[in-house]
């Protein structure tokens, strides 16, 4: 059994991709860039000294982190388990078992083997353990819970100026996240519609920069943050002039019209999205990074002309609707 401790990130498996490139954009926007990261389908398990609930507030395809008790195979976990003194302490341990899936038997073998130095108490615990269990086993004690009903609280119908198609929250989070910006860092949004990115970027302590060409939509967009008591900075504006009317950006993150005639005034998608590039490019830092979604994914190459290509994910944003979450670096 490994005696390293591993600090684990509990993923919420709703991608099998973008979990997982969302925990390492923001370790790497926090300053850490932990090698040897273990990666299941459900957890992120690497031997760096993190701050796990300043990086879990920021998550959006996460559920729990912690930091290991032990980690390894499940029968030497069981092995071990009497040996670890909880001192009288109350706990309750929780189990997901991603390896067979079906609930386990394991939740009661386990807590009784803890039980012969801690007293069970499933309401209101001193030590949270969870034990998740894929190709390896890892047992931490809960040190951070990502509260992921706060995002519902920013749905379309609880924003006084809506659209009818609006990203939803969390992946609006996760395209702000795989930019890897920092608090303080400017992020810029040059199709920012009713503002779902803008409110993510505030929330995670960058400062929102937003663009629509409407005024009409500037200002509900306006209406939406100042109702969730959010700032950004707002420009009603052709994408095409970002780098003219605004400072230079730390990051971008944007989620672009769909090409159906009235989202882009009946310019053709590909022609509206060759200039947007351009004028990323020219608003953009050295080192900068866009997240785009783009609905088709041979839109890819308008970007590569401009950017490197650094990853895209296929997300099905609603079930008639996929995006290509696709993230760029200007070099
Ligand atoms: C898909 S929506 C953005 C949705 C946004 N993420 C939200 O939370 O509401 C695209 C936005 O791009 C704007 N738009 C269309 N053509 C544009 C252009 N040439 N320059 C700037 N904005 C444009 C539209 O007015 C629309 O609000």
């Amino acid at each position: 059994m490994p005696e390293t401790s591993l600090s684990v990130v509990e993923l919420s498996g709703e991608h099998p991709n973008l979990p997982i490139a969302e925990v390492l954009a923001v370790l790497r926007g926090m300053g850490h860039s932990p090698r040897g990261v273990w990666v299941e389908p459900r957890v992120a398990a690497f031997p760096s000294e993190v701050d796990l609930p300043k990086l879990l507030a920021r998550l959006a395809f996460a559920r729990a982190a912690g930091k290991t008790w032990l980690w390894g195979e499940l029968e030497e976990i069981q092995t071990r388990l009497p040996s670890l003194d909880l001192q009288g302490r109350r706990f309750r341990l929780r189990v997901a078992d991603y390896l067979d899936g079906a609930p386990s038997s394991l939740e009661s073998r386990l807590g009784e083997l803890l039980a012969t130095t801690g007293v069970v108490d499933l309401e209101t615990p001193e030590v949270d353990l969870r034990l998740v269990r894929g190709r390896q086993a890892f047992l931490y004690p809960v040190s951070a819970e990502v509260n992921r009903g706060e995002f519902e609280t920013r749905t379309a119908r609880h924003r006084p100026f809506a659209r009818p198609v609006v990203m939803h929250p969390r992946f609006a989070r996760a395209l702000v996240n795989l930019t890897g910006v920092a608090p303080g860092e400017i992020l810029l949004d040059p199709f920012c519609g009713t503002g779902g990115i803008l409110m993510e970027a505030f929330l995670v302590g960058a400062r929102p920069v937003g663009g629509d060409l409407r005024q009409d939509v500037i200002e509900g967009c306006r209406r939406n943050l100042r109702h969730f008591r959010m700032e950004a900075e707002l420009y009603a504006t052709d994408v095409g002039e970002v780098s003219a009317t605004m400072n230079q950006a730390d990051a971008i993150a944007t989620d672009p019209p769909y090409g159906r005639g009235a989202t882009t005034r009946g310019e053709d998608l590909p022609d509206l999205l060759r200039r947007a590039f351009r004028a990323f490019h020219g608003v953009l830092r050295k080192g900068g990074r866009l997240a785009i979604a783009l609905p088709d994914p041979e839109l890819i190459e308008l970007g590569r002309r401009h950017f490197a290509m650094l990853e895209w994910h296929k997300v099905r944003v609603h079930r008639s609707l996929d995006r290509y979450f696709c993230l760029f670096e200007r070099s």
